[in-house]
């Protein structure tokens, strides 16, 4: 099972190629446009033919080994291309706005001992009997927008229970998380608009967890029973030596990162595996089947092997900070000189055949150590074990539901905010399905 849902355009280099001699503008723009459409297609050629395409914007690295080198080598590849617009916004350093400084190094490991791996299952079944309400209350209704009302609707509440970070109300929460994380990753053309209502969300986002971290810790002194056992009860009780103690401002930046992380992308992959799923009915049949088992597992696999197909991030971006010789000892041998911009393509190393056997079939076996959904070495994602569980347990209770299906377009059709946020996706549910 192929490419099902994107069509090909011809010979994508031979256009390209016209277009930088006539005019180098339109190749830049037809690039984003097949890296925003039909990216499937063009990564096929650009692994085959020009694995590392020089574009005299940016460079863009396609094969597995490749963009894992990328993004192992951070003293070399820096997040300097988002990194200011998320510190502008939090008021200071994050450990996904710096590279390789003590500060990535002593908060990446602060923030794994807070979200231990072990939460994970507790999380998953919080997340399982959120969405389940959601989904009884649609299922009576016969559609849900599942964006809303199941996926954002579930990491909000997750964000309230489990890191202790509600927000004044969810709908706030949400604004923030968009108005940042638009800037950070959306914001091409650097509009001006768009980063003051980041750094205006950042600043409400930090004023309110400095008044919630104030309440919180009087709580704890005054003896509050029960205490929350969330992630910002953990940061407030850790004492750590002095010398090397934790600063309110830095337990502060690393709260706010926590939503940040996921309420956009948790629901944007979700959005993903559903689609990639429902657009494969035999498959989707068999995972329906394998959601029902006893042991979440197999279920899970599908939803991996449907993300690979479409990850949410598809391209991670970084800035070469000096030159450095790319794929060194293969024929795909590059010097990227200092300054370039690169984008690592994720989405086209997981299609890369010199590792992923038979790449366009949808199988099950794939090895766990080639999925890049989270990223890869120096920024690995902090979240990766709360957000795995929470993807799978919400798509699994979405899927077992009777009568769940997409709708034709336009009803059906996924709005996306910048092209990338999704926003509205309409499906049918329960046997009285809306089908217009
Ligand atoms: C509990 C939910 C989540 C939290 C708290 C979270 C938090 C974070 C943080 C703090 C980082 C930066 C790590 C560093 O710089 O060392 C990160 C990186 C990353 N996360 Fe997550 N995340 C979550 C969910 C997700 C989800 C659902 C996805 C996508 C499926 C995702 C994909 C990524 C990717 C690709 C990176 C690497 C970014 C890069 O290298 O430029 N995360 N995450």
């Amino acid at each position: 099972m192929g490419a099902v849902d994107q069509a090909t355009t011809g010979d994508h280099l031979e256009r390209y190629d016209a277009a930088l001699a006539r005019d180098p503008m339109s190749a830049f723009a037809l690039v984003r446009e097949w890296m925003r459409t039909d990216w499937r297609a063009f990564f096929a050629q650009l692994r085959d033919r020009r694995p590392i395409f020089v574009t005299p914007a940016f460079t863009v690295v396609t094969r597995f080994a490749d963009v894992t080198e990328v993004l192992s080598r951070e003293e070399v590849f820096t997040v300097r291309a988002f990194g200011p617009r998320l510190e502008a916004a939090l008021g200071g350093p994050f450990m996904l706005s710096r590279d390789a400084t003590p500060m990535n190094w002593r908060e990446k490991g602060l923030m794994q001992v807070m979200l231990a791996p072990q939460d994970a299952a507790g999380v998953r079944g919080f997340a399982g009997r959120v969405a389940d309400k959601a989904l009884d209350a649609a299922s009576r209704r016969g559609h849900i927008e599942a964006v809303h009302e199941l996926f954002r609707h579930v990491a909000l509440r997750v964000c309230a229970e489990y890191f202790g970070f509600p927000g004044p109300a969810p709908e706030v929460l949400s604004r923030w998380t968009r108005a940042v994380i638009t800037d950070g990753f959306a914001n091409f053309q650097g509009d001006p608009a768009i980063q003051a209502a980041s750094v205006r969300a950042g600043e409400e986002m930090i004023g309110y967890l400095r008044r919630l971290l104030a309440e919180r810790r009087a709580e704890l002194q005054a003896g509050r029973v029960p205490v929350p056992d969330d992630v910002l009860t953990r940061l407030i009780r850790t004492t750590l030596p002095s010398g090397v103690e934790v600063a309110d401002e830095r337990i502060l930046i690393n709260m706010a990162g926590l939503p940040l992380g996921f309420v956009e992308s948790g629901p944007g992959a979700m959005v993903e595996a559903v689609e990639q799923l429902m657009l494969r009915p035999r498959v989707l049949a068999e995972a329906v089947e394998a959601a029902t088992a006893p042991d979440p597992a197999r279920f899970d696999s599908y939803v991996w092997e449907a993300l690979r197909f479409s990850p949410f991030f598809k391209l991670l971006p970084r800035v070469c900070e000096r030159d450095h010789v790319l794929a060194a000892g293969t024929p795909r041998r590059t010097v990227i000189p200092a300054g370039t911009f690169v984008l690592a393509a994720p989405a086209s190393a997981m299609f890369d055949a010199d590792v992923v056997e038979e790449p366009d079939d949808f199988r099950l076996d794939r090895p766990g150590h080639l999925g890049l959904y989270f990223g890869h070495g120096h920024h690995a994602c902090l979240g990766v074990h709360p957000a795995r569980a929470v993807i799978c347990e919400v798509v699994r209770r979405l899927l077992v539901r009777p009568g769940v299906r997409m709708l034709p377009p336009p009803d059906g059709a996924i709005v996306r905010d910048h092209g990338i946020f999704p926003d509205r996706f309409v499906l049918a549910i329960g046997a009285q399905g809306k089908d217009a």
